[in-house]
């Protein structure tokens, strides 16, 4: 049998990892400011999270959700405190599309309504309802155009009003930050007033904060900066730095039924022993205090970058524009200088998704790397 065909592939092969860095088959020592697509928060094989799941490994790895799992409690309890949702439930599963599937379906369950609102250029997974509320028809399947989407430009709050005045929207749905679609945002003014129009219409305000959050925009979550509280907020990527999960908190406003969302893997105890200890690790280690660090520095350092046209983005979840298409210059980074970033919608953009535990002195390697291949 071969491998189903959809990945275009760079020709590197990972064998080993640790903290910011990635080793090849060939012994090559790679900088990572990807973090395989922004999911590696506390770094590569972090001896604690390797402690963690190892021991839980030995103890128990998996039972059903018919079951008590106190990990799933102490998760809970965690998350809660640290980014200070403790108004929220948590309902767990394992990925990011899978998250933001459950959120939509609980706003539709809740308000008896199903048209979203989502945003032009938005990403928000590869599932039914999750990819019907993705701005790309390329990888809409006819299956997934029975749902009902309607796509709004960001910051133009006229247009949410009009929608949402319908009557017949169930919830309106918004990355934190765009991730794929190349790292525009909402302003706080824009975000304020969803949230108010959502409010008062009954709908529900979805945000997806799978790739923005844990810690990411130099915030917990990126919505904080906004000063709004969500209805649902989902997470995913750097919530267990690797080993798959994904979490929907859920406003304490709705009432839980039993069957009303369910899963057979998620929630299971690795997954949650992988959760606790990035938890742990970004609390003890006082990672977001190292995400604003470095990204004054990045911000400081990269005017020094005269061919880079704009940073967008926050914290370790940035974009770098330049006035040319960035495929090359990608190529250029992982194969002349080893150092792998991202791609994005926007092909003018170079995406920057470190692990939270990155440090200035790698940061200044990456932009001396930039510079000599700009010259
Ligand atoms: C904002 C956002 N939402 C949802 C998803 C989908 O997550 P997953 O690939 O884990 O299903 C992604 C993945 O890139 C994402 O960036």
């Amino acid at each position: 049998m071969k491998l189903f065909d959809v990945y275009p592939l760079y020709n590197v092969t990972p064998v080993k990892a640790e903290g910011v860095y990635v080793w090849d088959d060939k012994g090559t020592k790679y900088l990572d400011l990807y973090g395989g697509h922004g999911v590696i928060s506390i770094g590569h094989s972090h001896p604690k999270y390797v402690d963690s799941l190892t021991n839980q490994l030995k103890e128990i790895g998996f039972y059903s959700n018919s079951i008590q799992n106190p990990l799933q409690v102490e998760l809970a309890q965690k998350l809660g405190k640290l980014s200070d949702c403790e108004n929220f439930n948590l309902f767990l599963c394992n990925s990011g599309a899978e998250s933001n599937e459950n959120a939509l379906k609980l706003a539709s369950f809740v308000t008896g309504k199903s048209r979203i609102v989502s945003f032009t250029n938005s990403f928000h997974g590869r599932t039914s309802a999750a990819v019907a509320v993705t701005d790309n028809m390329n990888i809409n399947a006819p299956i997934n155009l029975q749902q009902k989407v309607t796509f709004l430009p960001l910051n133009e709050i006229d247009l949410v009003y009009h929608e949402i005045g319908k009557k017949d929207v169930a919830a309106v749905i918004i990355e934190g930050i765009q991730g794929v679609g190349g790292l525009d945002e909402g302003t706080s003014e824009f975000f304020k007033e969803v949230q108010s129009v959502c409010n008062k219409n009954g709908v529900l305000l979805i945000l997806d904060e799978i790739q923005s959050g844990y810690g990411r925009s130099g915030q917990f979550f990126a919505f904080q900066q906004h000063n709004i509280q969500p209805d649902i907020i989902t997470t995913a990527k750097g919530m267990a730095n690797g080993f798959p999960i994904g979490g929907v908190l859920i406003s304490n406003k709705y009432e839980a039924k039993y069957g009303m969302l369910g899963t057979t893997f998620g929630g299971n105890h690795l997954a949650c022993a992988a959760a606790i200890s990035v938890l742990d690790s970004i609390e003890q280690e006082k990672l977001i205090a190292n995400v604003n660090e470095v990204y004054h520095y990045f911000l400081e350092e990269i005017k020094s970058v005269s061919k880079v046209k704009k940073v967008k983005g926050r914290g370790l979840m940035l974009g770098l524009e330049f006035d040319f298409e960035v495929g090359e210059l990608r190529k250029k980074l992982i194969f002349d200088k080893n150092i792998f970033t991202g791609g994005s919608n926007n092909k003018y953009l170079l995406r920057i998704l470190p692990p939270l535990t990155i440090k200035k002195e790698q940061i200044a390697f990456f932009i001396n790397a930039l510079k000599e291949l700009l010259a």
